[in-house]
């Protein structure tokens, strides 16, 4: 991973913000039973596009990287601002790379990670040298803002890495991922697709807005993250104990916590950032991987885990030598 950047829009809504827009909840509430003080939540122009071209940006700045250069972009994200073409041709629009392949991946808050595998492949297979995987968010846009057991838990973002062979015996060491597409209505968005495309009847109902069943979620998710981290783990020829950082998605402290005593990393190796900008899906990851950067935890040398779930259901994970 030769260099990352993210994105936050400038709003930052705190849970007190929710009485103002008449949401029974409350700060308590939301802290206890899911870590979030805070999330960011884009407007006035703060597109999914727009934020994936910023993190982009700054990804490639620290990689040294022209748009030129770039021969994939490789884009994940739920919430696309159009629904043809990819937002990956709009980035990559954006960014002047004229000589890119651009598409878009839905694997929910795993798609960076299953991004990252499909870079790697590209590049072993020699048909690239150079791809960009950002997860870019705007979850705000598709939440149900009267629905108190979703809406106070999303936030908005993007974040990015440019994937190079590596020279060094350095990248990525194992990868991991999985789905079950039998627990898809536990975490969805029922209507307003092409089977029942957007109606009135469809926008009454509300059904175009996230559904989550957030109990059962969160049973699969802790058991699914516990797995993720095993197979990558195993898959390195590591344990919880050569890890200098987990990085967990950040959907939930109580899921992150339970899923570093499952790996045994303490939680001072474990990187949290759900507190400030709550679940921001496939943008979790990569955020946090540049906060950790930007702030010396992950250097040179550094084996850090990435571990995720998500929609779908989906789950994945990888271990990475910086
Ligand atoms: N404020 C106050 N009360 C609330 C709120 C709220 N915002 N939301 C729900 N409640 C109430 C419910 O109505 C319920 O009340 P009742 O008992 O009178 O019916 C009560 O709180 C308990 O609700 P539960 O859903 O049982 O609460 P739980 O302890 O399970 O916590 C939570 C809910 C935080 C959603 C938890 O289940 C969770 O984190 N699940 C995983 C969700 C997740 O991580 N989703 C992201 C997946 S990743 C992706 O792909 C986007």
């Amino acid at each position: 991973m030769a260099g990352t950047g993210r994105c936050l829009p400038a709003a930052v809504m705190t849970n007190h913000d929710f009485a103002a827009i008449g949401i029974d909840t409350s700060h308590e509430w939301i802290v206890e039973r899911s870590g979030i003080h805070s999330r960011h939540v884009a407007k006035n122009g703060e597109t999914t596009t727009h934020m994936a071209s910023e993190a982009a940006r700054h990804a490639m700045q620290r990689a040294g990287v022209t748009a030129g250069e770039l021969d994939a972009i490789i884009i994940s994200t739920a919430t696309p601002d159009h629904l043809l073409p990819a937002t990956a041709v709009e980035v990559q629009a954006n960014l002047g790379a004229a000589r890119a392949a651009a598409f878009d991946i839905s694997a929910a808050c795993c798609g960076w990670i299953y991004g990252l595998t499909i870079a790697e492949g590209l590049i072993v297979a020699g048909s690239a040298e150079t791809v960009l995987v950002v997860g870019s968010e705007k979850m705000s846009a598709i939440v149900d803002w009267t629905d108190r057991a979703t809406c106070v838990l999303f936030g908005d973002g993007a974040g990015g890495a440019i994937v190079q062979r590596s020279k060094h015996h350095r990248g990525i060491l194992s990868a991991f991922t999985r789905s079950d597409g039998r627990l898809a209505e536990l975490l969805h968005r029922p209507e307003g697709g092409a089977s029942t495309p957007m109606s009135e009847s469809v926008l009454a109902r509300r059904s175009h807005f996230v559904k989550m069943n957030g109990r059962e979620v969160f049973r699969h998710a802790v058991r699914s993250m516990s797995e993720a981290a095993d197979r990558a783990l195993d898959g390195a020829k590591l344990t919880g104990r050569d890890i200098d950082l987990l990085i967990p998605h950040q959907a939930n402290i109580r899921i992150i916590e339970a899923t570093a005593k499952h790996a045994n990393i303490p939680l001072d190796k474990v990187f949290i950032n759900v507190d400030r900008y709550g679940n921001t899906s496939s943008a979790s990851i990569p955020i946090a991987l540049d906060e950790a950067i930007e702030c010396g935890r992950v250097s040179e040398g550094s084996t850090v885990l990435f571990v995720a779930f998500g929609a779908g259901l989906t789950w994945a994970s990888m271990v990475v030598r910086f």
